[in-house]
């Protein structure tokens, strides 16, 4: 590329950080659902020009939005981000680098990041760029007119970091805490504060919701979940453990402060110094959508799972089946709106009123016809972090995460509010 030609980019790259529309949205909303080969959530985007829909696995503890560009990227709106520019110093990138073959992933005098395969553990350098992304507006309830930012923000990805993705993935959508993460990057774009909510349907045949922005997050039949959230603070981790390569930096990661944990709201005595966060990041507990369930350091686990099954003593217990160490057959137990008839499990938080219960239907998980198992997994003892919250507990919940405010907002099971994440109208109104 010649000079001229980068420096009349770099012109247009500073005088359109804006999105490039009309309307200023409050929030905007993504679709999510759960790919079961493989147990990743997955969204879908619409970036580039002409416009085409992109499969992206959702990363909480990723730092940016990466994408595949060896493979079909064809955009006439694509844009590197080149070396001593707003946008490179904005991704806090240390690697500039020449690349001779003037195609998306690859130009001359770039600003590079490393993007990360959290499954695989592997990450490689990758040429930052911008394109255009579109993407609906709401008013919490419905969809809104489509909104489209011309330079958002990504890295570009190669074909081999894909590899332990789901199917007809392109790369992986980093919702941590970042200032190029893609709820940042949203938030930036339509100057609201940087709030984003998950909610992961439980149904194999409806999605899931993601919002952008503050509440209202409306649920059919008219349910705003946003009136029922308690709050915990979000914990800052001095070190990340979420890739080898980011160790000595802050985590990206989610950590609240569990205090304790209660099962049929008697408090179980566990370790508790594995609760608190240690000065290596060791130890606490994070929220996770890497795993589909939560997992928990072996002497929380089996304390825990002692308590429960003592609970449940009365109750026959069947085989159990791997990973889990607790199972039962479901006429044993009784069904509820919130699943099975199991003890509540109270994780609780700064004091002994805020804590995030879980119902059977977030609690156990079905493993063959009528035989339910208590759906959380021994991590061992070698674990980084004492409890990640995985996937299953997280499903028909909503959680905000309100960065702006430094909290954790979170609803406790919808099916007790008589809806569920799958419940979010996504008819389009054209
Ligand atoms: C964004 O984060 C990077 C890396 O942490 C930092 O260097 C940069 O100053 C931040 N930029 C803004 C605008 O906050
Ligand atoms: C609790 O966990 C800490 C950290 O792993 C360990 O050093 C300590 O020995 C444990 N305490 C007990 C009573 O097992
Ligand atoms: C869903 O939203 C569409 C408009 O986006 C509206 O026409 C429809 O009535 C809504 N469905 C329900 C059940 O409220």
């Amino acid at each position: 590329m010649t000079k001229i030609a980068s420096s009349f980019l770099f012109f247009i790259f500073i005088s359109s950080l804006k999105a490039s529309t009309h309307i200023q949205p409050n929030a905007l909303v993504l679709p999510v659902t759960r790919d079961y080969a493989t147990s990743q959530y997955v969204t879908l985007i619409h970036q580039r020009t002409p416009i085409v829909p992109i499969k992206l696995t959702l990363d909480l503890s990723g730092q940016f939005l990466w994408i595949n560009c060896d493979e079909g990227y064809v955009s006439s709106s694509y844009h590197p981000v080149h070396c001593n520019t707003k946008q490179c110093s904005l991704t806090g990138s240390k690697s500039c680098r020449n690349c001779f073959l003037s195609e998306p992933g690859c130009n001359m005098n770039t600003c590079n990041l490393f993007p990360n395969n959290i499954f695989t553990r592997t990450n490689q350098i990758g040429e930052v760029a911008l394109d255009v992304v579109a993407i609906h507006s709401t008013d919490g309830s419905k969809l809104g007119k489509i909104v489209t930012i011309n330079n958002f923000l990504f890295t570009c990805g190669r074909t081999n970091l894909l590899k332990g993705l789901a199917s007809g993935v392109k790369g992986m959508a980093g919702f941590g805490k970042s200032n190029i993460s893609l709820p940042s990057l949203f938030a930036s774009a339509f100057n609201f504060k940087t709030k984003f909510a998950i909610c992961l349907s439980s149904s194999k045949t409806s999605s899931g919701v993601l919002f952008f922005g503050d509440g209202p997050y409306v649920f059919l039949p008219g349910i705003d979940v946003s009136k029922f959230l308690m709050f915990t603070p979000l914990i800052e981790n001095p070190d990340n453990s979420a890739g080898p390569i980011f160790h000595g930096r802050p985590a990206a990661e989610y950590f609240i402060g569990v205090k304790s944990i209660r099962i049929d709201e008697k408090q179980i005595s566990l370790n508790t110094s594995l609760l608190s966060i240690g000065d290596e990041g060791e130890g606490g507990t994070k929220v996770s959508t890497l795993n589909p369930y939560t997992i928990m350091e072996t002497s929380i686990y089996n304390d825990f799972v002692d308590a429960f099954a003592k609970e449940l003593e009365d109750v026959p217990k069947v085989k159990p089946v791997k990973p889990f160490k607790l199972c039962f057959n479901l006429q044993n137990l009784g069904v509820t709106r919130v699943g099975p008839a199991v003890p509540t499990i109270d994780f609780v938080l700064q004091n002994k009123d805020v804590f995030w219960r879980m119902f059977g239907a977030n609690s156990m998980v079905q493993v063959s016809y009528g035989v339910y198992c208590l759906a959380f997994v021994d991590g061992g003892v070698e674990v980084t972090t004492s409890i990640v919250i995985g996937g299953h507990q997280l499903e028909d919940n909503l959680l905000q995460f309100d960065l702006h405010n430094s909290r954790l907002g979170f609803s406790s099971s919808l099916l007790s509010r008589q809806t569920t994440c799958a419940n979010f109208n996504f008819t389009s109104s054209t």
